[in-house]
């Protein structure tokens, strides 16, 4: 009870029989006031009022007690009123103990706020002067530290991480998006207002001399920036709107997506964006050196590649038009001009589904080849995956990077599965997977889907060129083969932990082969007359395939969704930021 209901309590009280009530069985000590028809539920609350009030008066007071079970009050025995009194001692030595310490922290806590007050003020009479006596710095990037030992420099960067030691020191890491940089601050360089109240991310200069560590200590490269001078250039907030505030390792996923433009700064989405610098370049690299040529289609087409369910329509050429699906049929008819050639374009698929590969804007890596066999085909994909990734591997940085992101992963050297559609319905169906819609098993004809394609792929535990798909299940341009007419010159690379990540076929390269595709598939063939044009100007068996950049990625960094391997992921629900 506190002094103030106590106070109120015993106003009650004066009011009253000099007798307070005690009912053991129907009282209450928290809505009682001590009288008959509002008495207490134990002796001590009594005791702690009679002992709030002065002390002439509390002789007068006696206390009535109720048991449980009995009719009538009877004045409190002197061993009960004993037993009541000690307690209430002990709590009322407690109570006291208790306000004492409170009142001491309190006296600390504005101790302590007043020297934080006086070293701030005292921070801020501190201004640091660069010295003029020593040798010019140079402004180098972090990741040319290690050749810059010993020599006086100059770098600027984010606060990625800062710690206090003792008084008169600071360690910073320091991040310039090349590497990571561990400084020292000494004496005055620690006391200065802006090193006081460092916040993280935060920009700064920093001056001063690369030293290895001493032998025993950690920091990234080996070395560290003793520094002589240093200054902020962007201060980031602190307080309510700090960084680990807005978002964190634990912060919910939608709110993480929110906040992507800060979250890209975290040590694995930054490695992951680079990664995908250097894939997007190991691409180009392949490409040039086996002899095909990069071209960039359009994006805003009239026509669809991949059935019309995912199509993004809008209206401004005042006819339909789409945002691409896929660049191929573009690619297609640069064969006689150019030869092989590639493309690193957007795709754009309206998507309703809302998996972990699925986006509904991504980078898609796509090829076509002039006078080639299915098998040709296949083994182009087989010889890109593998060419790539070497290239990947064989760059130490990019090695350090993946090792970082994904430690058990090691280059695939031995050939790929190579497996037909039909027995990989046989192997669900030997393996026990049922189709969803009906739990029966799996008939020749029916889709794959994502679920059992995965588990197919991951306990095989290879990837695997899975091939010859049905027609129906297929897009209008994929060719029969010839001694199966039921399926079709198709290939699909899937990898385990991710699914498919390569999608490719053959073309159907006669002209009224094609006009019959486009009319089974209800196409009106008036917005594909430049593609129709290509089986009429010197037609050619050609081939080619598509590959989603994010997901090629999510296989190489181990991630869980092809949304951490673009920069601002686009899908059903989410176009910001
Ligand atoms: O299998 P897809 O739909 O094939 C084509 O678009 C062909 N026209 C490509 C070609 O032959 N030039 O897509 C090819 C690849 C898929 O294997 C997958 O990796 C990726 O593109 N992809 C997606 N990636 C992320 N989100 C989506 N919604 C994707 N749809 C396809």
């Amino acid at each position: 009870m506190s002094t103030d209901e106590l106070a109120s309590k015993t106003a009650q009280i004066c009011l009253g029989d000099n007798l307070l009530f005690v009912d053991e069985a129907a009282g209450s000590d928290e809505t009682g006031t001590g009288t008959k028809c509002s008495p207490y539920l134990t002796a001590l609350a009594a005791v702690a009022v009679v002992a709030s009030m002065p002390e002439e008066k509390q002789a007068t007071f006696k206390i009535a007690v109720k048991k449980a079970g009995d009719e009538e009050y009877s004045e409190i025995t002197a061993s009960a009123l004993k037993k009541a009194k000690k307690a209430h001692e002990i709590m009322a030595k407690k109570a006291k103990k208790q306000a004492e310490q409170s009142a001491k922290d309190k006296e600390q806590i504005e101790a302590k706020e007043a020297e934080e007050q006086r070293r701030l003020e005292e921070s801020k009479k501190i201004v640091l002067v660069e010295d003029s006596s020593l040798p010019a710095a140079k402004q180098i990037r972090i990741k040319e530290a290690v050749d810059c030992r010993n020599t006086r420099v100059k770098v600027f960067g984010w606060v990625s991480r800062h710690r206090v030691q003792g008084k008169d020191m600071m360690f910073v890491v320091l991040r310039d998006g090349t590497g990571h940089l561990q400084c020292v601050l000494n004496d005055r360089l620690c006391h200065t207002y802006d090193a006081v109240t460092l916040t993280l991310e935060s920009a700064v200069a920093l001056y001063g001399v690369i030293k290895e560590v001493p032998a025993g200590k950690t920091a990234p490269d080996g070395h560290e920036l003793i520094v002589d001078y240093w200054y902020v250039v962007g201060k980031a907030p602190g307080g309510d709107d700090a960084i680990t505030n807005r978002v964190n390792e634990e912060s919910d996923p939608s709110l993480r997506l929110d906040q992507r433009h800060l979250v890209i700064r975290g040590d694995r989405a930054s490695a992951i964006l680079k990664v995908r610098a250097r894939v997007m370049r190991a691409f180009r690299d392949h490409f040039d050196v086996c002899g095909y040529h990069e071209v960039t289609p359009p994006c805003m087409v009239q026509t669809q590649v991949e059935g019309g369910s995912t199509l993004f329509e809008f209206d401004y050429y005042k006819e339909k038009a789409y945002l691409t699906q896929s660049s191929q049929l573009y690619l297609e008819t640069c064969l006689p001009s150019m030869g092989a050639v590639y493309t690193l374009s957007e795709s754009y698929r309206a998507e309703t589904s809302h998996t972990r590969r699925h986006l509904s804007e991504y980078t898609h890596c796509e090829a076509e080849i002039p006078f080639i066999s299915f098998n040709d085909l296949l083994d182009t994909i087989e010889g890109m995956v593998k060419g790539v990734v070497k290239r990947l591997w064989d760059e130490p940085a990019t090695r350090a990077m993946i090792k970082q992101l994904n430690p058990t992963f090691e280059p695939y050297t031995e050939p790929f599965v190579r497996m037909r559609y039909e027995e990989a319905i046989a192997w669900l169906n030997e393996h026990g997977k049922k189709r969803a819609e009906d739990g029966k098993d799996f008939e020749f004809g029916d889709d794959i889907p994502e679920a059992p394609e995965r588990e197919m792929t991951d306990a095989i535990g290879k990837p695997i060129l899975l091939t010859h798909f049905p027609g129906p299940i297929k897009a209008f341009y994929m060719p029969a083969t010839k001694d199966d007419p039921r399926v079709t010159e198709s290939v699909d690379l899937l990898m385990p932990n991710v699914g498919e990540v390569v999608g490719g076929s053959m073309r159907i390269w006669d002209h009224d082969t094609l006009l019959a595709a486009f009319k089974r598939e209800g196409l009106n063939t008036d917005h594909y007359y430049w593609y129709l044009d290509q089986r009429k100007y010197g037609t050619c068996p050609h081939g080619g395939f598509g590959l989603g950049v994010e997901r090629f990625l999510a296989w190489i960094t181990d991630s869980f969704s092809v949304r951490d391997c673009c920069l601002y992921p686009r899908f059903v629900g989410r176009c910001k930021p």
